[in-house]
């Protein structure tokens, strides 16, 4: 993982292989209990086991005595909320914690830190809520709840001195939530723009780089823990617009209706997409992108065309990347692996050390006191300006060439390179005719393409993906 604020953007930057945990756990000169007075372990308690919860508990067990001086109280394990009791765990579950009852942890006095890793929203939700009410500190990986309810359960922390932290919801293991809560509390983030779904782009590479299929690709990302229980969240744009809805209310202080965020996945990308972006020196890449624009916020997430040589067309496989533009820092770039089991749980574990410090310094629900929230409206998506990689199959016959050139400036739309590939072995048979616009109204473009769709030449709906300097 790396934070510069100086990123250059040279070489490709790619880590898909698990990493065993090699270090040793160091110690402090306490052997791991706090500093002076010893103060009673703080109970957590977790719901949730699979692949964030069991990488929790191995960097619970295996940094068991930095992680006690760190937060000046040894962290014990009390309770673990499983569907399965009888599921095979990491080595690190000790099985008398298991438990389905999940009043055993949220109800449990003794129990000072819940961490949700369980995922789902109505659920999980309202366990969040009853930890929260019953004042204990809550952590979670849940993006797709955060965005759902993320400013109520803020006020609900808020209201019952609690802190509700949630590094692991955004980037897998890099630290953007932090980074924006603190090193950007002096300066305003003016945009961002972010690999943060560590299936898309590890998809997306392997697709580029292997030659493999889409299906074959997800399977993959499966296997290594990084997909969400129900894949089409990734690859259908979702769950990074979850991520962009969270990163939003850090970064501009919005509280926005997540199903308003415009979003398209990388399911509807061709293999032949990828051999054009690269000719024309680009490379596709899934992004997640927020602007201020002082009156609304421009939000979306989509495909994207991005300078090969640029910094985020060189982030890999799982990793995940956000380049935030702050008013006086300028660029700073955040990144590293953004999905699996010991990056996310990095994320959370560190989580669990703030709101047990907090607890032991007196001062639980500070963290989440500092987050202020309020609605801003968002641009909508034919309002933004940017430039286009327009792909048309059509039948190849004269003067097609000049009726989509004429479309396009009809509206208004100008046109920057294009490319006619492959005239076929039969007369008129379907070719692939490529346009790279210079930057337009999204409107305005989308207007020639509806005249464009009345077209009997045109053999498929036309593919249109943003093209972002990123
Ligand atoms: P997972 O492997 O599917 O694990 C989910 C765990 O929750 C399992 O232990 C499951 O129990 C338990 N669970 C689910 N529903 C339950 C219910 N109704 N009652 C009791 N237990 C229940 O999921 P994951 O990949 O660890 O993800 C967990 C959360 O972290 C999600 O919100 C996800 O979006 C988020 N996240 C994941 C990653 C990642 O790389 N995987 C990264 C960042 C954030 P059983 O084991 O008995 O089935
Ligand atoms: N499914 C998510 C991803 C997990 O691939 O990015 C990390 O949030």
């Amino acid at each position: 993982m790396t934070i510069s604020t100086n990123p250059a953007g040279d070489g490709p930057v790619s880590v898909d292989e698990q990493r065993p945990l090699r270090f040793a756990d160091r110690t402090g000169p306490h052997g791991g209990v706090p500093h002076g007075r010893e103060r009673a372990p703080i109970q957590v308690g977790l719901l949730g086991c699979g692949t964030v919860g069991g990488g929790v508990l191995r960097l619970l067990a295996e940094h068991a005595g930095a992680i006690g001086d760190r937060c000046g109280a040894r962290i014990v394990v009390r309770k673990v909320l499983v569907r399965e009791v009888d599921k095979a765990r990491v080595p690190e579950c000790d099985r008398a914690w298991l438990t389905t009852d999940p009043s055993e942890i949220v109800d449990d006095p003794a129990i000072e830190v819940v961490v949700e890793v369980m995922g789902g929203e109505a659920f999980a939700g309202g366990l969040v809520e009853r930890a929260l009410r019953n004042g204990k500190g809550v952590v979670t990986a849940n993006k797709a709840l955060l965005a759902a309810r993320g400013p109520d359960l803020l006020a609900l922390a808020h209201e019952h001195r609690a802190d509700l932290a949630f590094e692991g919801a955004v980037g897998g293991g890099i630290p953007i939530v932090r980074t924006l809560r603190e090193a950007f509390a002096s300066d305003r983030v003016e945009s961002l723009s972010a690999i943060i779904n560590g299936t898309c782009n590890y998809v997306l590479t392997r697709m580029r780089e292997a030659g493999i299929g889409l299906d074959q690709a997800i399977r993959e990302a499966q296997e290594k823990g990084y997909a969400e229980a129900d894949p089409t969240l990734d690859t259908g744009g979702f769950d990074a617009a979850h991520k962009l809805v969270v990163l939003a209310m850090l970064a501009f202080g919005a509280r926005v209706d997540r199903d308003a965020v415009p979003v398209e996945g990388i399911e509807g990308l061709d293999e032949v997409d990828h051999r054009f972006a690269e000719r024309f020196g680009y490379t596709i890449k899934h992004l997640a992108i927020g602007r201020d624009r002082g009156d609304s916020i421009e939000l979306r997430v989509h495909p994207a065309l991005v300078p090969s040589k640029s910094v985020l067309a060189n982030v890999s496989g799982v990793l995940n990347a956000v380049l935030l533009e702050g008013k006086a820092l300028g660029p700073c770039l955040v990144y590293g692996r953004g999905a699996g089991d010991l990056p996310t749980a990095v994320s959370v574990v560190a989580d669990v050390i703030d709101v047990a410090r907090s607890i032991v310094a007196g001062v639980a629900g500070l963290q989440t006191r500092s987050i202020a929230l309020a609605p801003r409206p968002l641009r909508p998506i034919a309002d933004i300006e940017t430039r286009y990689y327009l792909r048309f199959t059509v039948a190849d016959q004269p003067g097609v060439m000049a009726k989509l050139a004429g479309a396009l400036g009809d509206a208004g739309v100008s046109i920057e390179q294009i490319v006619q590939e492959g005239r076929p072995a039969e007369a008129f048979g379907p070719a692939e005719v490529v346009m790279i616009t210079h930057r337009a109204r999204e409107g305005a473009v989308r207007s020639a393409l509806d005249v464009v769709a009345k077209e009997s030449f045109l053999l498929r709906p036309v593919r249109l993906v943003r093209i972002e300097a990123a």
